[in-house]
């Protein structure tokens, strides 16, 4: 389908929906490097064109013998003797979050909650750019914590917000990507601009164990793509490609948008991803077909690998720099990771473009055995790739020392083998293909261009790198989200099944435990999707109940007790697997490895995000994002697109007067404790 048929296609319930198929047309030039071309590798054209090694080579080189996890034998050890104590919840999807029993769930801050002492409180009939700058804004995503006394029951709450959904934000205005836009006046968009971006929030617990918002707490701010200033850093900062009219020495810039996941660093800052960054650009020239003209742009090939302009925002009709026909180099500086101190308001952010630039999911941080700073993160889009950087110097008890570890280190990109070994393959200028004669003049094009170095460089297609967690031990977790677009001549061990509608996750274990290394293994923990249906090839745990599989993981945490805790983000798959997104346990060691648990799940056209423990392991953040949107369709009794006059829930106020609003969970034990120990 072309981009209009997408975008009116009547099963696509909203723009985030057909935003997300067309992106689905992939732009990897290293999709060449098919499953055939490995088995050819290794047998030899003749073998295969005798017919020796037919479909079943696939299974035999690549199956789950092979690769996966071993499976213990059914019943060797019971759930109950796992490390995740809880009562596991029942599957469904309705108009309203659950968690399991003995938990509170209660609502910590939503779209709109004055979040400084000078905030107006929301008035969703009368929103405004100014307003909204001091309220939480829009579609909560990364949730990170940073303690500020002892006992940790005071704290900041760092939030990403990823973008909006005007059709449910706004009243009185539908769809507007099949609108050409028409209705998205400058003050709608300024308003869409102030609530992108993040918000600090101070929180504090209270005697009866309840965490509540500290409105005038004195860190407490809002960052936005409309008036933030950030500074750029790293080999990239000041080079022609980076400068603009507004600022000609490439090295400042105005906010960051479409954060989704992030991180926090061993010294207490807060790393914000830039994803789909594409999709704010605009250009007013279009071919025939309505695609992006781009034959004049001096850039074509690389805003073509990027997706760029996307056109999903109109901010470009009013903000220049938002439009490539005006200042092309503008979309040069979006697409990095951003650094904020949120414990000092008045301290610049600072774009990193050492950390690379392609569609940032997450930027999760471990130390490595040999004291580097790590940071594992994944490009998320069809057949890209999945990172990690490492930083020249070693983590101090030095802050002014630690401010250099994201701005001078290595970037490396995965190669995943077949024989499962994996092998990181350095971003550095000079080396192998990644020299002047192949377009990279200096660092500073191997950064702006990662994708295409990362092209170069034979990195391995994956099927959405999302979030990826390090555990500190060698160990990480990369969730790897669905590919429907992955052909059967184009499955590899790494991303083994065919147009993949429910992810798998991958395990990765580092050369002697450091995760610094160049070099390590990897395996499958499970194939999500449901067990019970052979024709979609899951691999679980067989302990796993019928409420514990789940399809399209995407964010992931670690608790304080070292358990991996794995959220979904079907979209408007959800339809396939009949459940709403939600919070699993998945064990990672011993006879019930692979085994997952639902401990949460969302509100009907949801999406889970965060997660985060705090360091005591008593309190747990979750993100509710664009509840009552995705795949409505597939909601009986409401069948159809929800807007904001007619949602498929009004979660979660449940007031007639208000949609639903993107909203922080905050999970405790009832009576106090641990959560799940
Ligand atoms: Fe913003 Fe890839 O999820
Ligand atoms: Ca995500």
């Amino acid at each position: 389908m072309d981009r209009k048929q997408i975008i009116n296609d009547p099963q696509t319930g909203n723009k985030g929906e057909a935003f997300e198929a067309y992106d689905d047309i992939p732009a990897n030039p290293n999709l060449q490097r098919t499953i055939g071309d490995v088995i050819a590798a290794r047998y030899g054209r003749r073998e295969l064109l005798k017919g020796i090694l037919g479909v079943s080579a696939t299974t035999a080189l690549f199956g789950a013998t092979a690769l996966s996890a071993p499976r213990p034998s059914a019943a060797a050890v019971s759930p109950e003797q796992g490390r995740y104590n809880f009562a596991e919840l029942q599957w469904g999807n309705d108009e309203t979050h659950h968690v399991a029993d003995g938990y509170d769930a209660d609502i910590l801050l939503r779209w709109g909650d004055p979040i400084t002492a000078d905030a107006p409180e929301f008035d969703v009939m009368n929103q405004s750019a100014e307003a909204q700058l001091k309220q939480f804004g829009y579609n909560n995503d990364y949730v990170g914590f940073v303690p500020l006394n002892e006992e940790g029951s005071r704290g900041l709450l760092c939030v990403n917000h990823e973008y909006t959904n005007e059709e449910v934000m706004f009243p009185g205005l539908g769809r507007q990507d099949r609108a050409d836009f028409a209705g998205m006046t400058r003050e709608l968009v300024d308003t869409e601009m102030a609530a992108h971006g993040g918000s600090v929030v101070e929180i504090a617990r209270g005697d009866d164990g309840k965490w509540q918002v500290v409105r005038d707490g004195n860190m407490n701010r809002r960052i936005s793509p409309l008036h933030t200033e950030m500074t750029i850093d790293g080999p990239a900062a000041g080079h022609p490609r980076m400068q603009t009219s507004a600022d000609p020495t490439g090295t400042r810039v105005i906010g960051t948008l479409n954060n989704c996941a992030g991180g926090m660093t061993p010294w207490g800052t807060w790393l914000m991803a830039e994803e789909n960054f594409h999709g704010y650009f605009w250009t007013d020239k279009l071919d025939e077909d309505g695609k992006p003209d781009l034959s004049e742009q001096a850039e074509a090939e690389q805003m073509k690998r990027y997706g760029a302009p996307g056109r999903w925002y109109a901010w470009g009709k009013y903000h220049d720099r938002f439009n490539i026909d005006k200042e092309p180099n503008e979309l040069n500086r979006f697409g990095w990771v951003v650094e904020v101190d949120p414990r000092n308001p008045d301290a610049t952010p600072v774009k990193h473009t050492a950390l690379g630039r392609f569609r940032h999911e997450g930027a999760e941080t471990t130390v490595s055995s040999s004291g580097h700073l790590v940071v594992y993160m994944g490009d998320d889009a069809r057949f890209d790739y999945q990172y990690k950087y490492v930083s020249d110097g070693v983590v101090s008890e030095d802050p002014a020392a630690n401010a250099r570890l994201l701005s001078e280190g290595t970037l490396y990109v995965a190669r995943f083998d077949e024989d499962g070994s994996l092998t990181w393959l350095p971003l550095v200028h000079g080396e192998g293909p990644l020299t002047a004669e192949n377009g990279f003049a200096s660092q500073a094009d191997v950064l702006i261009d990662t994708r295409l170095a990362a092209d170069a460089l034979g990195a391995t297609p994956m099927d959405r790198p999302e979030d990826a967690q390090p555990r500190g031990d060698g160990t990480a977790y990369v969730m790897l989200t669905n590919n429907t677009r992955r052909g059967a001549d184009q499955v590899d061990a790494a991303n083994p099944r065919a147009e993949s509608s429910f992810g798998h996750i991958i395990e990765i274990k580092e050369a002697g435990g450091d995760h610094a290394a160049t070099h390590g293994h990897w395996s499958i923990l499970v194939k999500c999707g449901d067990p019970a249906l052979a024709e979609v090839g899951a691999e679980w745990n067989p302990e796993t109940s019928e409420n514990g599989w789940f399809g399209s993981p995407d964010n992931c945490a670690f608790d304080a007790e070292g358990r991996l805790w794995v959220s979904t983000d079907q979209g408007s798959g959800w339809g396939k697997t009949g459940k709403s997104d939600g919070l699993y346990g998945v064990e990672t060691e011993g006879e019930l490895r692979g085994h997952s648990k639902l401990f949460f799940r969302c509100p009907v056209g949801g999406e889970l995000c965060g997660p985060y423990f705090t360091p005591d392991n008593e309190t747990l953040f979750l993100a509710v994002q664009h509840p009552g949107t995705d795949g409505t369709k597939a909601l009986k009794g409401f069948e159809r697109a929800s807007t904001f006059e007619d949602p498929a829930t009004r979660w979660p106020d449940f007031d007639p007067k208000m949609p639903p609003r993107p909203s922080v969970v905050v999970v405790t034990r009832q009576g106090g404790g641990k959560i799940a120990v």
